[in-house]
């Protein structure tokens, strides 16, 4: 479960990582939050589709939680080399990511795609963790905040909750680039976010998290600001001291 009122550190692991070198981070932090105190935060990983069932098997407990990259929207069919939020939830997840900038270029998602991903998740007991975020060319246009607006109103689905959706922002330039947003350009967002939520949802409104290369050495700022419910981590979880040290101030603010 993600507990609600706990901050999220999850991790995207993207297409790194054969099975053994899977299960071989995935204990390096296991071992990490064995030694911190989780009262405050709640840490995820998401492995490929295909070490799921290693890393799930050799969890000692279910302290640490599991995600998918990504599910589809429909329960299951004629849909060739995809995996369904059924499939995902029978693997042990607890949570899925969906909408992802990387899917929603290359693969072409589109918002409506991303909200049936994310009712399929919500459907079969899965937290989903939506992405939404413009690009670099949409920020320096300056209608940025209509954009993410748009993708946020389109790829949320009608029953979300706070116990069933979280809204991760990432702006898609400081995704895997080393330029992480800046404290005001990330509260300017969550600030949008949170208003657009709360007309949509009522007063308990999904915790808003940042995603774009987040690191140990700025986890502490863009967690310090007021706005941020956690962080998802892609390059620097796959560094088990990075993302151990990430978890660390986490737990500590
Ligand atoms: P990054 O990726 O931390 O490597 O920038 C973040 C993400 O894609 O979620």
């Amino acid at each position: 479960m993600l507990e609600l009122g706990k901050r999220l550190v999850i991790g995207n692991w993207k297409m790194h990582l054969l099975q053994q070198d899977a299960v071989r981070l995935a204990s390096a932090v296991e071992l990490t939050i064995e030694n911190i105190p989780l009262e405050k935060v709640t840490v995820g990983i998401c492995p490929s589709f295909l070490s799921l069932h290693a890393v799930n098997t050799a969890r000692n407990e279910k302290k640490l939680l599991l995600g998918g990259q990504d599910c589809h929207g429909k329960d299951e069919g004629a849909f060739t080399g995809n995996v369904s939020a059924a499939m995902l939830r029978d693997a042990a997840c607890d949570f899925v990511i969906v909408g992802h900038s990387e899917r929603r270029l290359y693969q072409h998602e589109t918002n409506a795609e991303v909200q049936m991903k994310a009712q399929s998740a919500i459907k079969y007991g899965l937290h989903a963790i939506i992405c939404v975020g413009e690009t670099e060319r949409q920020r320096k246009e300056g209608n940025y905040l209509q954009i993410v607006q748009r993708q946020l109103e389109e790829s949320l689905p009608p029953d979300s909750t706070r116990s069933n959706v979280t809204i991760s922002y990432e702006p898609v330039w400081a995704i895997g680039t080393g330029n992480n947003a800046g404290s005001e350009d990330i509260s300017e967002m969550h600030e949008h976010i949170k208003k657009i939520l709360h007309a949509r949802i009522g007063a308990e409104i999904p915790r808003i998290i940042y995603g774009g290369s987040v690191k140990p050495n700025n986890a502490l700022e863009i967690m310090s600001l007021p706005v941020v419910d956690g962080v998802l981590v892609g390059g620097a979880s796959l560094d088990s001291s990075a993302f151990a040290s990430i978890i660390g101030i986490a737990s500590r603010m």
